[in-house]
């Protein structure tokens, strides 16, 4: 699980990994008490599943990027919005003065984390780095609505260039992938500045310039203006998982350390389990009824 130049892009493929039940006792005995409670309200077991990858990739982060911190005394909370935050222990914070920033999202096959990690430094003029990130499938399900009606009821979501750029491309299949990468890029920007999907959408314009996203490749020469004006200090890393999903990566004030990696550097680490879980150690005790709860979950189709 690398960090290159303090900058993490890792995915776990929740379709490949079998939650057997040691896995799921020491998942859910790495997780924050109140963590534990919210995820059980979960209905469907993908939904549980997807969300706490997300929580033990953040997990794993922290750690990665503070080896001499013990796994458990690692402890987040949320904002008012709901994105969560790294609460450094004092002791940790009087040895090492860092700032980082992280976001994980989930949909379908993949959960997702982006992170960065540097040394405070007065080079930066205090401007530090942000992500924002989201993973989307391209798929359009839609309930037996044809999809040009759904795109009509989606009509304000979008602005018209955005629009023009994605009923330009041929047929259904090649439309919802251009309505997904949009969707996603929207989402990593919102997301990166912690408001979520509460804003008006068709105040941020993307432009993109590369036609198509590739497995293996980032395309990075995508911009936005928000309320009319180009956003500067802001990057947009685009790739795609696999065939069905894509990747929206939003960075903003990129750190100097950031801008001398090449795109190559920047295509997320698929991870699994076992690496996911090195050096864990439990927070609370297994509770096996709790594991037996989450294995009875309804799936919501075959993941
Ligand atoms: N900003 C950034 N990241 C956030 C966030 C926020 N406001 N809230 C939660 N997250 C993080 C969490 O890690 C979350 O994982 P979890 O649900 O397992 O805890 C993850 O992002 C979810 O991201 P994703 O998988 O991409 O979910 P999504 O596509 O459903 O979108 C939001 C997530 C945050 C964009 C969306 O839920 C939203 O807009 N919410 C509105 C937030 C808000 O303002 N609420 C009002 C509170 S009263
Ligand atoms: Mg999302």
């Amino acid at each position: 699980m690398s960090i290159k130049n303090g900058n993490v892009r890792w995915a776990f493929d929740l379709r490949s990994w079998r939650c057997t039940l040691p896995d799921l006792e020491l998942a859910t005995s790495c997780v924050q008490p109140e963590e534990r409670e919210r995820l059980s309200k979960f209905h469907f077991i993908d939904d549980f599943k997807a969300s706490i990858i997300g929580r033990l990739l953040m997990r794993q982060f922290i750690k990665s990027c503070l080896p001499e911190l013990d796994y458990n005394e690692i402890r987040f909370e949320r904002d008012e919005r709901g994105k969560p935050f790294f609460v450094p222990a004092t002791d940790i914070r009087d040895k090492i003065d860092f700032n980082m920033d992280f976001n994980v999202s989930h949909h379908e096959r993949y959960a997702v984390l982006a992170g960065w990690f540097g040394k405070n430094s007065k080079e930066h003029n205090g401007r530090q780095q942000h992500v924002g990130v989201d993973v989307m499938k391209l798929e359009y399900t839609g309930g037996g609505k044809a999809l040009h009606e759904f795109f009509r009821l989606m009509d304000r979501t979008f602005t018209s260039n955005e629009w023009k750029f994605i009923k330009s491309r041929n047929g259904d299949q090649n439309q919802t992938a251009a309505f997904m990468r949009h969707w996603s890029l929207k989402e990593s920007y919102v997301k990166n500045i912690g408001v979520g999907i509460t804003i008006d959408l068709q105040s941020i314009d993307f432009q993109l310039s590369t036609d198509n996203l590739f497995t293996n490749k980032i395309v990075r020469d995508t911009v936005v203006k928000v309320g009319g004006k180009p956003l500067n200090n802001w990057l947009f890393e685009e790739s795609l998982l696999d065939n069905e999903h894509c990747v929206g990566v939003a960075v903003k004030n990129p750190s100097p350390e950031y801008l001398e990696l090449s795109e190559n550097e920047l295509i997320f680490e698929v991870i699994d389990f076992e690496r996911l879980m090195h050096d864990a150690k439990p927070l609370l005790n297994i509770d096996p009824m709790y594991c037996q709860m989450v294995l009875n979950k309804k799936l919501k189709k075959t993941v």
